[in-house]
């Protein structure tokens, strides 16, 4: 008979350290590669986070001013500093220190949004802070204490970002309308046009597919039957709710890629392909 297994881990603590648990020396007794997934996660994450420092602090290239495009990491852009025409919402900042991006006003809460998310919480808690990394692998933390103290308490107010959000997605909503513009004037329609609507769209997808935007829909009632318009969209909201996954990752790629496509047609290097005007 094989001796069992020898611990090297605390005599005391919660979790998998607490003295109920098994007591096993090998961190996982899984042979897959379960580091997977939460490498992809910190590789995706980190890259968007790099790309979206880099530009938000680049004060440069996020406006089109024959065809009024503006990138959705600028908008709205409030200061004296933003380049003329892009503030659609005029300029109540002065000039802003260049510690400060010039969307300063929304970044915050685009962040505390995509940070409190339920699925973006999974996936960082995994992949992030190994808590725990995968299924039946053990955390490297001796003590769990939850989502009850600083900073992690902070999660609760998810629903306050998802109604910062949902204006946030009103305003680049309102960007992709102005939008329409031709270089002489009027009614214009080109390629960016297409990158913009679908970037929108996508991010209505994102925020109405929100847990907390299904609560809100459909959350303390206790009869449908009374409530059919609640019911129905609460329907809907749940349909787009199984795709709240793919939607934070997809967006995330819409919003880079919408970015660039700015980025690259206001520094001319390329030019816009225009179907119109
Ligand atoms: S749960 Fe993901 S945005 Fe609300």
């Amino acid at each position: 008979m094989s001796a069992a297994p020898t611990t090297t881990t605390p005599e005391t603590g919660t979790g998998v350290f607490s003295r109920t648990r098994a007591r096993i020396s090998e961190r996982t007794l899984r042979t897959d590669r379960w580091w997977i997934p939460p490498a992809i996660t910190v590789l995706g994450l980190a890259a968007f986070v790099i790309y979206a420092t880099v530009r938000s602090y680049a004060r440069d290239h996020y406006w089109v001013a024959d065809y009024h495009y503006l990138t959705p990491f600028y908008s709205p852009c409030l200061s004296t500093a933003c380049v003329e025409g892009s503030s659609h919402f005029g300029t109540p900042f002065g000039d802003l220190p260049a510690i400060l991006p010039l969307g300063f006003v929304v970044l915050p809460f685009l962040l505390g949004f995509r940070l409190t998310c339920y699925y973006y919480r999974k996936a960082y808690y995994r992949a992030v802070w190994f808590s725990p990394p995968a299924c039946a692998v053990a955390e490297p933390h001796a003590k769990y204490t939850g989502e009850t103290k600083l900073p992690l308490i902070i999660q609760n107010a998810h629903r306050y970002f998802f109604y910062v959000a949902v204006v946030v997605s009103v305003i680049n909503t309102y960007d992709a309308a102005v939008a329409f513009h031709g270089a002489d004037g009027g009614f214009g329609f080109g390629l960016g046009n297409i990158v913009l609507w679908v970037n929108v769209i996508l991010l209505w997808a994102y925020t109405l597919s929100c847990h907390s935007c299904r609560h809100i829909a459909g959350g303390r009632l206790k009869h449908f039957s009374a409530h059919p318009v609640r019911y129905w969209f609460w329907t809907q909201v749940s349909k787009l709710n199984t795709r709240h996954m793919a939607l934070a990752w997809t967006t995330l790629g819409t919003l880079v890629l919408t970015d660039f496509y700015v980025m690259l047609v206001a520094s001319e290097k390329i030019s816009d392909l225009r179907f119109i005007n």
